[in-house]
C-alpha cells in the first residue's frame, strides 16, 4: 500500500543529542493526526524533517510513494506539504494579503493570473477571519491573528498535507473552539492534517489518531482514548498542567 505520507526509520542527531530515534509513521488521506509529547520530545524536529527544513540523519520520508527526504523545502511545498511555525514567522513588513500571496506563488497550483491570485488569497483570508486585515502590515497583527496568518499562508499553497505546529497555543478557550472549527473545515475540504498540540481535550475531540513522542522515541500510537490511558503516556505526559487545561475547557 502506498501511504500519503510515510516516515521510515527517521533518526535525527544534533551533535550528541538524539532528537528523533528510528521514527516510523504512516499517514493515510483525510486523517487528522495529533502529535503530542513533552517539550523537547522532537515534535518540531519531525515537522522540520517532513517539510524539508532539515535532512534526517538516517531514514527516509515518502510522499505518495515518492522519496522526499532528499528534496529542498521549496520543492516539498510545491508537491503539496505545507507547514506553520510554532514561533510565528510572518514577513513582518509585508501586508497580510502579501504574506498570503507568497503562499500562493510558491505553492502547488500557483494561478498564473495575478488577479486570480488576489481573489484566492482574499478568499483564504476571509475564511481565516482576516479579511478586514488584508492591507495591514503583518507586524501589526495580534498573536492570535498571526497564528491564523500562519494557517492562511500555508493553506494558500494548496497543500494535500498541512502540518500545524502548536497553532492553538496562546489562544483563549473561545478562540480554541473557533480554531478547532477552522481545522475541521480544512480537513473536510480534503486536506490531511497533522497537528502538534498540547491541549489534550483538543486532541481527544479532533484527532482520529495520536502519536506520542518522548525523548525522540515514539512511545505510543492509536486512537485518542487508547493513548490517553496508556500507562507510558500517562507517566511521560499526562498528570500535569495539560489535564488542568482540559478540565477548564470542558467545564
Ligand atoms: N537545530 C537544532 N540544533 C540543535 N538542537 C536542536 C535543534 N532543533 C532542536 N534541537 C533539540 O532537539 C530536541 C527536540 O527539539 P524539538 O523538536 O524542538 O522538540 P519539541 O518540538 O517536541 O518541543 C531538543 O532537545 C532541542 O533542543
Ligand atoms: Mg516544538
Amino acid at each position: 500500500m502506498t501511504y500519503l505520507l510515510e516516515c521510515e526509520g527517521v533518526t535525527k542527531n544534533f551533535g550528541g543529542l538524539v532528537a528523533l530515534k528510528d521514527i516510523s509513521i504512516q499517514v493515510t488521506k483525510d486523517e487528522i493526526i495529533g502529535i503530542i509529547g513533552p517539550n523537547g520530545a522532537g515534535k518540531t524536529t519531525l515537522f522540520n524533517i517532513i517539510a524539508g527544513a532539515l535532512p534526517p540523519s538516517y531514514g527516509k520520508v515518502f510522499f505518495k510513494g515518492q522519496r522526499i527526504s532528499e528534496k529542498p523545502a521549496s520543492e516539498i511545498c510545491r508537491l503539496g506539504i505545507a507547514r506553520t511555525y510554532q514561533m510565528v514567522r510572518p514577513f513582518n513588513s509585508l501586508t497580510t494579503l502579501e504574506n498570503t500571496l507568497i503562499g500562493l506563488s510558491f505553492g502547488r497550483i500557483n494561478p498564473p493570473d495575478y488577479k486570480k491570485r488576489v481573489i484566492e488569497a482574499m478568499n483564504i483570508l476571509t475564511f481565516m477571519g482576516l479579511g478586514t486585515k488584508a492591507n495591514n502590515a503583518a507586524e501589526t497583527l495580534t498573536l492570535v491573528e498571526k497564528k491564523y496568518l500562519e494557517m492562511a499562508r500555508a493553506m494558500a499553497t494548496s497543500p494535500e498535507i498541512l502540518l500545524l505546529d502548536e497553532v492553538l497555543s496562546g489562544l483563549g478557550p473561545a478562540e480554541i473552539v473557533r480554531a478547532m472549527d477552522t481545522i475541521r473545515e480544512i480537513q473536510a475540504s480534503g486536506v490531511t492534517v497533522i497537528m502538534i498540540e498540547h491541549v489534550l481535550s483538543v486532541i481527544m475531540e479532533l484527532c482520529h489518531r495520536v502519536i506520542v513522542l518522548n525523548y525522540g522515541v515514539k512511545i505510543a500510537e492509536g486512537k485518542p482514548n487508547e493513548v490517553a490511558n496508556d500507562p507510558r503516556v500517562v507517566e511521560a505526559y499526562i498528570g500535569n498542567v495539560e489535564m488542568g487545561e482540559q478540565e477548564t475547557l470542558n467545564a
